[in-house]
């Protein structure tokens, strides 16, 4: 029971990451007294439906109303695992106010209303932890805010979302069409029956803001970030992709570029010997760049029940250790990020173009690329299948107003017989 050598926590949810959270208390008991010095007591868990049996660790109470462990003195963190934007926002608010660190995993929260739940947290000089938030397993908010505090961040880019990940990966090692492979996914418990958040990139989006956030202490607005997912990708593109030696991913991807932050969702052609090109399934990485550190690779689950409570675990055990330093950033209010205004990022382009079998096709596309100053570097005619001749380009730096433009001129010209596809491409040295 509670003593002044247990830690008191409320657990709010026990579901995938909750129940996760029970099981290593209960199967890593000992290192975690051995490491802190004190034990865990569970005194709360809160779930939805208390009439389904439940696995609850000795002596705590289920409850329905999360809000009962916030009015208990006794309760010293609160760990929020219920996900949404209602009732963790509340409990959260409200176990701050009341004087508990939070440890959470609510990655779309903290994207969507963390500056004021972050601020509180700092006026009443508590924490609020959120290590499971962004990549699950990965430790990287704990290593942007401690271990390379010392850098100036250049850039941040990784596969963030597993679900898509693993969708990418099915398209293109068995070359199956989008909706055949999400179907995959969610048979094997990769997707969820909803998957909007994960295939059309939100949820990549609300970790890339909390990243931003810990890279160069500014508030990028979640609702500003430009994102594309990947519910209208094509096998074809995958495979023609793969033929020039790229494979797609669907990135997350941050830069500083002249004190502007460029910042982004979206399918990405990676060169195949890329480690994260080789990042499969439902795995997650992420590739930062320091002054002083120069690249580093952080590659692990991005999800699941063990894996994400092992960082909900290690959150709670810093706690543990007096550490109070809170959100990664000590300023009240953080300025807003100085955002780059996303037409102007350059990049090289993959594009296809499904074009009519006439002759001067190429040649009009040509000149609309040069009246656009687009540079082509490669270009591909494949063989013609259903609805028209593939035309595959591979262009030179080109900024993305110049190939929204382009690509408008060309579609206006009605020599296409369906929507262009227009990937960025990244360049990894
Ligand atoms: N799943 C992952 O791998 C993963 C990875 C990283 C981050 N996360 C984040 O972790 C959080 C939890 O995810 P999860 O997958 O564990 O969710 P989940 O399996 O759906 O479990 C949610 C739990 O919260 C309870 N709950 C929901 N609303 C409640 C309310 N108003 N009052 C009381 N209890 C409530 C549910 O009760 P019932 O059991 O009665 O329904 C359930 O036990 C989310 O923010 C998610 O984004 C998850």
């Amino acid at each position: 029971m509670s003593s002044s050598k247990n830690v008191v926590i409320g657990l709010a949810g026990l579901g995938t990451v909750g129940s996760g959270l029970v099981q290593l208390l209960k199967d890593n008991a000992e290192e975690i007294e051995q490491r802190t010095g004190k034990k865990i007591f569970v005194k709360y868990v809160a779930v939805r439906n208390t009439n389904t049996k439940r696995d609850i660790p000795e002596g705590a109470k289920l409850i329905d109303n999360p809000l009962i462990m916030v009015d208990d003195p006794e309760v010293q963190v609160v760990v929020e695992l219920m996900g949404g934007l209602g009732m963790a926002d509340i409990l959260i608010r409200q176990a701050l106010e009341k004087g508990k660190s939070v440890v959470t995993a609510n990655k779309a929260l903290l994207a969507e209303k963390g500056e004021e739940l972050f601020a509180l947290a700092e006026e009443k000089n508590l924490s609020l932890a959120y290590e499971a938030s962004v990549a699950g397993a990965i430790p990287v908010v704990q290593t942007l805010k401690d271990s390379l505090a010392g850098n100036k961040i250049n850039t941040i880019f990784g596969i963030l979302n597993g679900t898509s990940n693993y969708i990418l990966s099915e398209m293109s090692a068995h070359g199956t069409e989008f909706g055949a492979a999400l179907k995959t996914a969610q048979d094997l418990g990769f997707a969820e029956a909803d998957p909007t958040l994960d295939i059309d990139g939100f949820d990549a989006a609300h970790k890339l803001k909390l990243l931003i956030r810990l890279a160069w202490g500014v508030h990028y607005p979640y609702e500003k970030l430009p994102v594309q997912g990947i519910r209208d990708m094509s096998a074809m593109d995958i495979a023609f992709a793969r033929s020039l030696g790229y494979s797609i991913k669907l990135l997350g991807q941050a830069s500083r570029v002249h004190e502007e932050i460029e910042a982004g969702v979206s399918p990405v052609l990676i060169p195949e010997k890329a480690m994260l090109a080789r990042v499969d399934g439902a795995f997650n990485a992420i590739h930062i760049n320091g002054n002083a550190v120069g690249s580093l690779f952080l590659h692990g689950l991005g999800a699941g029940s063990l894996p994400t409570a092992s960082a909900v675990l290690g959150d709670i055990m810093s706690l543990m250790k007096d550490i109070y330093d809170s959100t990664g950033y000590v300023m009240e209010k953080l300025p807003l990020a100085p955002m780059a205004n996303p037409d102007k990022t350059e990049a090289p382009w993959y594009l296809r173009l499904m074009v009519h079998d006439t002759v001067g096709v190429l040649r009009d596309i040509a000149g609309i690329f040069a009246k656009h100053s687009i540079s082509i570097a490669q270009v591909i005619q494949k063989k013609k299948q259903e609805d028209g001749v593939p035309l595959v380009f591979m262009t030179h730096e080109t900024s993305v107003r110049a190939m929204k433009d382009a690509l408008h001129e060309i579609e206006a010209t009605k020599i296409l017989n369906c929507r262009p596809v227009a990937f960025r491409v990244l360049e990894l040295v």
